[in-house]
């Protein structure tokens, strides 16, 4: 029996992959002069901000100095907050809020493994913060996915050991820090892209924690 789940944020609770991309492609296209493709961004999911902006100038062949990329980080922000600040509960991701009670139901903790510093405002927003029993974001965590510490902080805080946990990932970036952690990881998105995951998923619709648990070997 599993011990805890520990859930991303963009792309798995609310659809802010989409926001990143925009305000990224913005910040390469207004200030970089290149633009940047829908596959070239699957490499940034789940990858911090400024590990974010170093891909994206190394894509363009753009070399910047320090205070140069703190500047342009800071603006993609800025346009990035711009387009969360219109969130509301509407914009959680189908079936979330039924699993999440679901799995609460079944006696299993719930964590945020995040690597945003964005992610305690936008749960906020959504109206979902005190569904967590832990929440580990940006502000916690001193190396971005792919490295395990985000995931193994959740679990430690949880008091559960890897192998009682469960990752649920939209990145290929988080399914590989998911299993160097240790633990099973579900994929959200597609079996192409997601290749390493134990199980891949479209959504969580629907979904029981018995099929679940059957899927992933529990
Ligand atoms: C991750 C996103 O959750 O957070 C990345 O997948 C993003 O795209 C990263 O770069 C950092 O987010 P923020 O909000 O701190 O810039
Ligand atoms: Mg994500």
């Amino acid at each position: 029996q599993p011990k805890a789940f520990l859930f991303d944020l963009d792309g798995v609770i609310v659809d802010t992959a989409h926001f990143h991309y925009q305000a990224w492609r913005r910040l390469a296209n207004e200030k970089l002069g290149f633009d940047i493709s829908e596959e070239f961004n699957e490499s940034l999911k789940g990858v911090s901000r400024t590990e974010s902006l170093d891909r994206i100038l190394a894509h363009g062949n753009v070399a910047l100095n320090p205070a140069e990329k703190e500047a342009l980080a800071t603006l993609k922000n800025d346009w990035y907050v711009e387009l969360i600040n219109k969130m509301t509960p509407d914009d959680i991701l189908p079936g979330i809020n039924e699993f999440l009670a679901k799995t609460r139901l079944a006696g299993i903790k719930i964590g945020l493994g995040s690597v945003s510093k964005n992610a305690k405002p936008i749960l906020e927003r959504i109206g979902i913060l005190n569904a967590f029993d832990a929440i580990i974001d940006g502000t916690k965590i001193t190396k971005g996915k792919p490295d395990p510490e985000v995931f193994l902080k959740g679990a430690e805080e949880l008091g559960a050991s890897p192998d009682q946990c469960v990752v649920f990932e939209d990145a290929v970036a988080g399914i590989e820090a998911g299993r160097r952690a240790g633990m099973k990881t579900v994929g959200i998105g597609q079996p192409d892209i997601l290749t390493e995951a134990d199980v891949v998923l479209a959504n969580l619709n629907n979904l029981t924690i018995e099929d679940l648990q059957k899927a992933l070997h529990f």
